[in-house]
């Protein structure tokens, strides 16, 4: 079978793609195992699409790998997933390195037991100088959280005399958000069939184009990322214009 990859249009690629990593405990519990084998094999497709991404020069690239919600799970998913994280950071950091990737991390780090927020800070430190993919992986994340934060941080700064309240804009905003570095995902891509948001960048995802499968993400492979980017590309992005308006845009370049 050949490659969706040579379909890609390599002009139109989104500079930033969003993955909500769903579906890793039914495809364990339909194997008749644990959930944390899902886990497990969730790492591998992890890899296979940071390589994907890589290799077709995106830019940007966020996994929501934990919700501040998934706390709540039964402490024995919750710890595997803590080790599991901790074992996977410490294992790939010489391939993130290898490939030029820079790793970020947006979320409530706070709530992570200290090893792995140790292990964590080590691999941010290390990869600091990486030019290539940001990796951002969304870590005890929540997007109610994150703009919660935000309007404390605002709030403090008001009444600090460093902000006026009149000339807060989008921009402002923008600026005390977790992912004021990065531009907003262009494409999000949830896996496993599920048909919804769950928390994740409610604001950054504004104008993102939005795209379901039902593969497992222990099964989610490069070809299903190419099979995702050539249907973003056969969208038309509006951003709340005509399409005729648009066409014309297309053709005075
Ligand atoms: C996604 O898979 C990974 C995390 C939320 C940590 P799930 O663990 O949610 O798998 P399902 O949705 O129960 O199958
Ligand atoms: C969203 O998946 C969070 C991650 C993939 C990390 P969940 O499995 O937690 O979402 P819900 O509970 O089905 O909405
Ligand atoms: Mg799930």
């Amino acid at each position: 079978m050949s490659s969706l990859k040579a379909k890609l249009n390599m002009e139109r690629l989104p500079r930033h793609i969003a993955i909500i990593m769903d579906g890793n405990g039914r495809w364990a519990q339909e194997k008749g195992q644990d959930r944390l084998y899902g886990h497990f094999h969730g790492v591998e497709s992890v890899r296979n699409i940071v390589e994907g991404c890589a290799e077709l020069g995106i830019e940007y690239l966020t996994l929501y790998a934990f919700s501040t919600e998934n706390w709540d799970r039964p402490a024995y998913e919750v710890n595997g997933l803590m080790e599991l994280m901790i074992d996977t950071i410490r294992k790939e950091i010489d391939t993130l390195n290898r490939n030029n990737i820079k790793l970020h991390v947006i979320g409530d780090t706070n709530m992570l037991p200290e090893n792995a927020r140790k292990e964590l800070n080590e691999a941010l430190e290390l990869s600091s100088q990486n030019t290539g993919l940001n990796l951002i992986v969304a870590l005890s994340y929540s997007s109610r959280w994150e703009l919660v934060e935000a309007v404390k941080k605002i709030a403090h700064d008001v009444k600090d005399g460093k902000v006026d309240p009149a000339a807060i804009d989008q921009d402002t905003l923008q600026s005390y958000l977790c992912t004021s570095d990065f531009p907003d995902p262009e494409l999000m891509i949830r896996t496993s069939g599920e048909y919804r948001i769950s928390n994740f960048l409610l604001y950054q995802l504004a104008y993102a184009e939005l795209y379901f499968t039902n593969v497992r993400w222990p099964d989610f492979r490069k070809e299903n990322l190419y099979e995702a980017i050539l249907d973003f590309q056969s969208r038309e992005r509006r951003f709340g214009k005509t399409s005729a308006q648009i066409q014309s845009e297309l053709a005075n370049g």
